[in-house]
């Protein structure tokens, strides 16, 4: 595979040519680059090669598992209705639409199509995106995200920010103070990040997030999966424990004007085929955010009920252990989870 440097994104990112989607040691170069780099876009040549990458995807991500099946362990449709809550199993219904296909495991559309029965097939379908971290309302979200593009991705981008170059220019003194602080987030603030959401987007997001917590805690600071010090930033951040809104504020701005609002740490990542590339980017010191040519939402929701991408996010083979964390609080929780993850891949590898 032929590797060039990002341009425009700092000391990261990676662009990915010639990719050999069918030699499973060529994942195991891109894992490793991805892992270094936090973005890498891999350019297809307009074939679609999504049964291969399903096919040795083992070696980019380990699959988290669901809350579902570490709750309930594995059931039918039919026996979960019996088991859930009513709200429990109207999100489980909205979720498990969006999967691909029991060949696929966990890997789920992100499209506004819609399908025979007029219900939802992926999530942000048709709505706006702005630069957000999947899950970020919880201590077990995901550290990778992959995003395949499938159907009708010419004329919109993936953009990428990361944080770790703005964290590095900060004052000694000044990343002293944001190591020590903590985040108070509001689910309420979503509208922020998905402004035009639809019902079924607010059901999964209410559940992946942990929802139910009102103020949320979290760090601000936070270390990649190797090692690279920056921010788990997010427009759900209200403001940080034992300060006040003023001085909150003042940081929440700061990092708004010099991060999210200039383009000296982004990458636009337009999608060169409509399908058959690939993205595989960090989902703990960068965010991310779709962008089409118009910012006229009635104008590109045609569009976007044609664009269909394939999803999956997990964890770095070989680095479930990853605890980015600084604080020995979060640290705790953060580790409850990692040991979750490592006890359900060793049921996995008992021989059944
Ligand atoms: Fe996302």
């Amino acid at each position: 595979m032929k590797v060039s440097k990002m341009p425009g994104f700092g000391s990261f990112g990676a662009i990915v040519e010639d990719f050999e989607w069918d030699q499973p040691e060529a994942y195991d170069e891109l894992r490793e680059l991805s892992i270094k780099q936090l973005v890498v876009s891999i350019k297809g040549d307009g074939t679609d090669n999504f049964d291969l990458l399903a096919k040795n995807d083992k070696k980019l991500v380990t699959r988290q598992p669901s809350k579902i099946m570490l709750r309930y362990g594995r059931k039918t449709h039919e026996e979960l209705r019996e088991l859930m809550s009513p709200e429990e199993f109207e999100f489980y219904d909205a979720n498990r639409r969006l999967y691909i296909g029991q060949q696929y495991p966990v890997w789920h559309r992100v499209t506004g199509k819609l399908s025979e029965d007029k219900k939802a097939m992926g999530i942000f379908g048709d709505t706006e995106l702005l630069w957000h971290s999947n899950n970020f309302l919880s201590y077990d979200w995901s550290p990778l995200v992959m995003l395949y593009g499938k159907q009708g991705m010419v004329g919109s981008s993936t953009s990428f920010l990361q944080t770790v170059d703005w964290y590095e220019k900060q004052t000694e003194s000044f990343k002293s103070e944001l190591n020590e602080l903590v985040s108070i987030c509001d689910f309420n603030r979503f509208n922020m990040i998905v402004p035009n959401a639809r019902d079924v987007d607010m059901t999964i997001l209410r559940t992946t997030n942990n929802a139910a917590l009102e103020n949320f805690r979290k760090p601000l600071v936070i270390d990649s999966v190797a090692g690279y010090r920056g921010i788990n930033f997010s427009y759900l951040i209200k403001g940080f424990e034992g300060m006040s809104q003023v001085d909150s504020d003042k940081i929440i701005n700061k990092i708004k004007t010099e991060l999210l609002d200039s383009p000296e740490y982004q990458y636009d990542s337009w999608w060169s085929n409509d399908t058959g590339d690939l993205l595989m980017f960090d989902n703990i010191v960068c965010l991310h955010m779709r962008k089409t040519s118009t910012d006229n939402l009635d104008e590109i929701r045609p569009f976007l009920q044609n664009r269909v991408g394939h999803r999956i996010s997990g964890e770095y083979p070989g680095h479930e252990d990853w605890n980015g964390f600084i604080l020995p609080e979060f640290r705790e929780h953060r580790q409850k989870h990692v040991e979750i993850v490592q006890n359900h891949l060793a049921q996995l590898d008992k021989p059944q």
